[in-house]
């Protein structure tokens, strides 16, 4: 293999860059050019290439966001967009690919590997951590961190109030950054998708922690979640307890951003190495990730295909911490 490209698809996620970075200094390092492919698939059909070299990545493992930008492209999922990103790159020279993105870019890229055969490794890039395959995703660590501090500040405001909060994260499938923010940002409750909390439950808790002298409660609520979002709840619970001062934050795109933790600078550099050595070693349709700190390659498919489960422990932790 003497060339590769490398993209970020997807919704950005703090440390893609110092991933880019591992990837373009593995691959000038073993001898392999490498094209950058600026926004994703969007780009690969349009032939947006750059060639990268190891001064490209310098001052780059501690920025947030992408430097090659990233997309989502609604023609990447038709066949004729496919057919027209494999021209680019067939034109290109380009031998293998390196994916760095979530369930969506990984979906794209073994639906292309199977077509046009182009060997893929995948790196897992997305805060949600919703990937089978790989015990952390890139940026996940950092953005539980960014939402965990807003939530220490939230807290600081709710009690100084005697207020409720409902404190929405991301994670459209998933639970995953909702349950370590409400465990660490000690909330009363969390609303996730993969396990039904009634608004009556809420309710009922609300109730019976401030006849035992709670004066603010924290109910931190997965964007995916079943009972229709934080405002809809919100408005619930105020409608059942109208003497509740209740107020719904909704933390959005800033978890996404900023400077990654020295976890996720570790993990993207470590993935990114194993993706380009992945390559070498004749790796196809896979995802590098880690799975008890070892390094492991799961098949593009399985990743997405298969759900990797949040430990009934932690829910149960919440329920314990909060009384
Ligand atoms: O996939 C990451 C993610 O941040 C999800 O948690 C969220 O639902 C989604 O992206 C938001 O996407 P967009 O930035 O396109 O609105």
């Amino acid at each position: 293999m003497k060339r590769i490209g490398v993209f970020t698809s997807g919704g950005d996620a703090p440390g893609m860059n110092a991933c880019l970075r591992a990837v373009v200094r593995t691959a000038i390092y073993h001898g392999i050019e490498v094209y950058g492919i600026r926004r994703g698939y969007s780009g690969m059909i349009h032939g947006d290439f750059c060639k990268l070299e190891s001064h490209s990545v310098s001052n780059l493992v501690q920025k947030g966001g992408t430097f090659l930008k990233s997309a989502r492209s609604p023609e990447f999922m038709t066949k004729e967009g496919r057919q027209k990103a494999y021209e680019q790159i067939q034109s290109a020279g380009i031998e293998g690919l390196v994916a760095i993105g979530g369930n969506g870019t990984f979906t794209g890229a073994t639906k292309f590997y199977d077509e046009f055969g182009i060997p893929t490794v995948g790196a897992p890039g997305t805060i949600d951590n919703d990937l089978f395959g790989t015990d952390y995703t890139i940026g996940y660590d950092t953005a539980v961190n960014t939402a965990l501090d807003s939530i220490d500040k939230i807290r600081d405001t709710a009690d100084s109030h005697d207020r409720v909060f409902f404190i929405e994260v991301m994670g459209r499938d998933s639970g995953y950054i909702a349950v370590p923010c409400a465990i660490g940002g000690g909330a009363e409750i969390a609303m996730i998708p993969e396990a039904t909390v009634t608004v009556e439950s809420i309710i009922d808790k609300i109730k019976i922690d401030w006849l035992h002298a709670k004066t603010s409660s924290i109910v931190i609520i997965a964007e995916g979640e079943v009972e229709g979002g934080s405002t809809k709840v919100a408005a619930k619970v105020r409608e059942a307890l109208p003497d509740m001062d209740a107020r719904v934050t909704i933390l959005g795109h800033v978890q996404r951003g900023g400077a990654p933790t020295a976890f996720d600078r570790l993990l993207a550099s470590r993935l990114g190495i194993a993706c380009v050595k992945g390559l070498l070693e004749g790796q196809k349709d896979v995802m590098a990730g880690t799975i008890n700190s070892k390094l492991v390659y799961t098949p593009l498919i399985d990743t997405i295909a298969k759900k990797k489960e949040i430990s009934p422990e932690y829910t149960r932790m919440i329920e314990i911490l909060s009384i």
